[in-house]
Order: structure tokens, then C-alpha cells, then sequence
């Protein structure tokens, strides 16, 4: 098996899927719990996922997604969902830790009312915060399908509400991103070019590229 940093090197986006392979739901199953191991502001967990493997779903999804021919070829395509209203399940997501006394009851409820204030009347920070967490999750997610080998493609070319009609999500969730899924086909892209260290990374202070 691949280290985890040959990995990040070797994952590319593809474009070209096996249209003639599918994936069992126990390797959907697998790679969601991967995708699932993702940090989130104070663990609320704000992705949710549809995995499409049908193939008149992928079409609706398609036709959604700029004729994204990946999304009808690739195995699965993933809709990666942010919830909006995370914070109304953080309790649930906690109380193991109380139960377990991993934390007691004096932290637990400081956990929620930190939460709580922090999102409270801030819209705009509780979809950053949905859109940042779950998109934390889609990355997990490619770099497991990457270790399972398969390959995968992200995308943001869709149209949010067109994604959420097909799908019948409501309006509590928003689209983050779709993630294909599956085994290759050859003819991708070889590794795109990345900007050298040096431009990017600042000691200190910030120093602009
Ligand atoms: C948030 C996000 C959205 C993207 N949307 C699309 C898309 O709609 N269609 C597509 O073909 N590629 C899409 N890509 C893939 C990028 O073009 C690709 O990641 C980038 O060119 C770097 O290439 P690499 O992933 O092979 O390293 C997206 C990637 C990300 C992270």
C-alpha cells in the first residue's frame, strides 16, 4: 500500500472513468467513514453525502453539472452537502463523550454554549463553516479513493439549486462540491504543475506572490 505522502503526490483529477466498472456499496460505506475522520469546528460534522450510482440519477446529475460526462462514467459521483443548521446536532455528536467521560458535564455544556455563540446570528460564518468543514471531508474522501485505487474529480461546475432539486435536498444543506469516483480510463491528464514553495509560503509575515 501507498504511503499517505505518495498519495497527496500521485492523486490527480480525472477526467476519463470506467463506465463499465460500478462499486459496491460496502466500498461507498468505506470511503464515506474515511471522509467521516475529517476535523470540523468543534466537531459538529457538517457534511452529508449522496453517493449516485444509478444511472439515470447520474444523467438528471449531469444535465445539472454542465454535461459533466465524468459524473454519468465514474462509478459514483458524491454530492458533498454542508448542513446549515450543524450546530442543532452538536449535542448528539458530543454526548458519547460525556457518556464516556472522556469530558464531564461542565465542558460539555461550555462545548455548546462556545458553539452556539459563535454561530448564533453570523449566517455568513455558519455556510463558511459548513462549506470549510464539508469541503474538508471531500478531500478525505479523494485521498481514500486514491488509496483504494480509484481515481476522482471534484467540481464545482453545477448548478446549486438544480443539484438540490435532483437530489431532493432542502434548503437546510448546500451543495459543496461533486466528487467522481470509480476506476480509471486511461488518456488523464498527467500531474498539473503546482506553484514552488517559495511562492507560497511566508515565515512570519505575510509576503505576497
Ligand atoms: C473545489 C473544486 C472544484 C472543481 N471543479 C471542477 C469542475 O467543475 N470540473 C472539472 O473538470 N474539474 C474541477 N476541479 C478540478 C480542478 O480543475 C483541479 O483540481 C485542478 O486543475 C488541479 O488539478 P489536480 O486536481 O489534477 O491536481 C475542481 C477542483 C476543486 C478543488
Amino acid at each position: 500500500m501507498s504511503s499517505t505522502l505518495e498519495i497527496l503526490k500521485k492523486r490527480t483529477s480525472a477526467n476519463n472513468f470506467n463506465n463499465t466498472k460500478q462499486i459496491s456499496e460496502s466500498d461507498i460505506r468505506e470511503l464515506i467513514s474515511y471522509a467521516c475522520e475529517a476535523p470540523s469546528s468543534f466537531n459538529i460534522q457538517h457534511w452529508r453525502f449522496v453517493a449516485v450510482t444509478e444511472k439515470d440519477v447520474k444523467e438528471k446529475l449531469k444535465a445539472v453539472a454542465f454535461g459533466q460526462q465524468k459524473i454519468s462514467d465514474a462509478a459514483v459521483t458524491f454530492a458533498v452537502l454542508g448542513d446549515l443548521k450543524g450546530i442543532d446536532k452538536l449535542s448528539e455528536a458530543i454526548s458519547p463523550m460525556l457518556k464516556s467521560g472522556a469530558i464531564d458535564q461542565k465542558a460539555h455544556d461550555g462545548w455548546l454554549g462556545m458553539a452556539t455563540g459563535m454561530y448564533k446570528d453570523n449566517p455568513q460564518l455558519v455556510r463558511d463553516e459548513a462549506i470549510r468543514s464539508a469541503s474538508l471531508a471531500g478531500m478525505n474522501l479523494m485521498i481514500a479513493a486514491q488509496a483504494k485505487g480509484f481515481v476522482s474529480g471534484a467540481m464545482v461546475g453545477f448548478d446549486p439549486e438544480g443539484v438540490k432539486k435532483v437530489l431532493g435536498i432542502s434548503d437546510r444543506y448546500v451543495p459543496v462540491m461533486l466528487i467522481a469516483v470509480g476506476p480509471e480510463a486511461p488518456g488523464n491528464w498527467p500531474r498539473k504543475p503546482r506553484f514552488s514553495v517559495d511562492q507560497v509560503l511566508s515565515l512570519n509575515k505575510f509576503k505576497e506572490f
